[in-house]
């Protein structure tokens, strides 16, 4: 298990690069990803037979290429998931497979995809199995079942239980078993997803519910994934889960299931957070300094068209500051930090349930930057062109050398779909 960092109000580097020489080079808002963090992630998890990446976390082909070259397959929730999985490399079949098609529906392209490229897919509805079960029966396939329990760190991110539309209801697997059948269809695994940024408690109550359904589906099943989840430590109260505990407890429930079917499992786990979150930072211009009556803000040229974690779920991220000076100097401001679009709940401080909140930072002038950290996961993915914003431009740092992962969005490609 990792060592939950300590987050300074002042950071003058990210992984041996200068703050100032990344903001000089690539301008703001600008997206880096430390590479290194993301690799050592993913050892951290070697213990499963399988990690398959949750690319809706960040998906810049960089990245996926990344985790590829180290081991790792991958998730896709969408035509163009797939589409990127694909141009990022990863074959279409294999054992593990490397690319599978998790989802609650087929939209027209995806089940195309799925069916011309044979890709795997992990059924989230009766009425996937059906339509692959009518375009291309004597597949093996996977669902994804709802145990009728989640947890998450938001509501909005809790993907189990009655609430949620995610997922095939336990109590309905019977049904499906029978579905898949007469569709000519396998089910060689299962899946559990029970929602993000949860504890090792949620996370391991899934163990049960997996061994039951599994039981209840038979010698079939091969494979059985734990989903993601993983949290990951916004700051310095938040804790990582026991990876070891984590492990040992699906590894029982593996083990168990070994038994009764007399074959071995493959065990996989589904991370998207644990992989990319802590790797990712974005850096940001301060444009503005002012006072609001008591109140103090630093406006810079990142919203939440570049972030919207903050403004969708009051998101803690931590927040620091690089002066243009050098200077790392004491957190002596109460500061409510904000972005330039025209929407009053664009801060990026208002995590403790209010609209907007002071966080103490240091003293900062215009054209000093702030890094939003722990922004890899969720963050550029996320982003929109509201305000008509550009996206921004993404970076990659591998052996201290960084290098534009993504460029900047031009005007000419923003309009360029538009027609008069
Ligand atoms: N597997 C499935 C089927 C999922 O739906 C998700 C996330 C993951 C894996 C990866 O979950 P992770 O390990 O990253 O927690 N936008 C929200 C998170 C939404 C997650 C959606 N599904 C946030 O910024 O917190």
């Amino acid at each position: 298990m990792p060592q939950v960092p300590t987050f300074s109000t002042s950071r003058q580097e990210i992984a041996g690069v200068s703050v100032t020489q990344l903001a000089a080079e690539f301008g703001t808002p600008t997206y880096v990803y430390d590479a290194a963090k993301i690799i050592e992630r993913i050892h951290d998890l070697s213990a499963f037979d399988v990690v398959r990446y949750a690319q809706k976390a960040c998906s810049n082909l960089a990245v996926l290429k990344l985790v590829r070259e180290h081991g790792v397959v991958v998730d896709a929730v969408s035509a163009w998931e797939i589409r990127r999985a694909l141009a990022a490399g990863f074959d279409k079949h294999g054992d593990p497979p490397p690319i599978v098609y998790t989802a609650d529906i087929f939209d027209r392209e995806a089940l195309e995809l799925c069916v011309e490229h044979g890709l795997h897919v992990n059924c989230g509805s009766p009425d996937m199995i059906r339509q692959l079960g009518e375009m291309a029966p004597g597949r093996e396939i996977t669902l994804r079942i709802n145990p009728g329990f989640g947890h998450g760190h938001s509501q909005k991110t809790n993907t189990g239980g009655q609430q949620s539309k995610h997922g095939i209801w336990h109590e309905q697997l019977s049904n499906c078993l029978m579905l898949a059948d007469a569709n000519g269809l396998q089910i060689t695994g299962l899946h559990m997803h029970i929602g993000s940024g949860t504890d090792l408690h949620h996370l391991s109550q899934v163990c049960d519910a997996m061994e039951k359904a599994a039981l209840e589906v038979g010698r079939s099943i091969k494979t059985i994934s734990a989903g993601g989840g993983l949290p990951v430590p916004y700051n310095s109260e938040q804790t990582y889960v026991d990876l070891d505990k984590y492990f040992e407890l699906w590894d029982a429930t593996r083990k168990r299931l070994e038994e009764a079917f007399g074959h071995s499992l493959s065990l996989e786990i589904e991370p998207g957070r644990y992989l990319s979150a802590e790797a990712g930072y974005l850096i940001a211009e301060i444009r503005a300094v002012k006072e609001m009556g008591t109140n103090l803000f630093y406006v810079a040229d990142a919203g939440f068209n570049n972030l919207a974690r903050p403004i969708m779920y009051g998101a803690y991220h931590p927040i620091s500051v690089a002066r243009k000076d050098g200077q790392a100097l004491e957190a002596t401001n109460d500061v409510i930090v904000g972005g330039p679009l025209c929407e009053s709940g664009d801060i990026f401080t208002q995590e403790e349930g209010g609209f907007v909140s002071a966080r103490k930072l240091p003293p900062a002038t215009i054209g000093d930057l702030l890094v939003i950290e722990c922004a890899g996961a969720y963050g550029y993915c996320m982003s929109s062109n509201y305000n008509s914003k550009p996206l921004a431009a993404e970076v990659m740092i591998e052996d201290g050398k960084a290098r534009v992962i993504r460029r900047r969005q031009t005007f000419e490609g923003f309009i360029a779909d538009e027609m008069v």
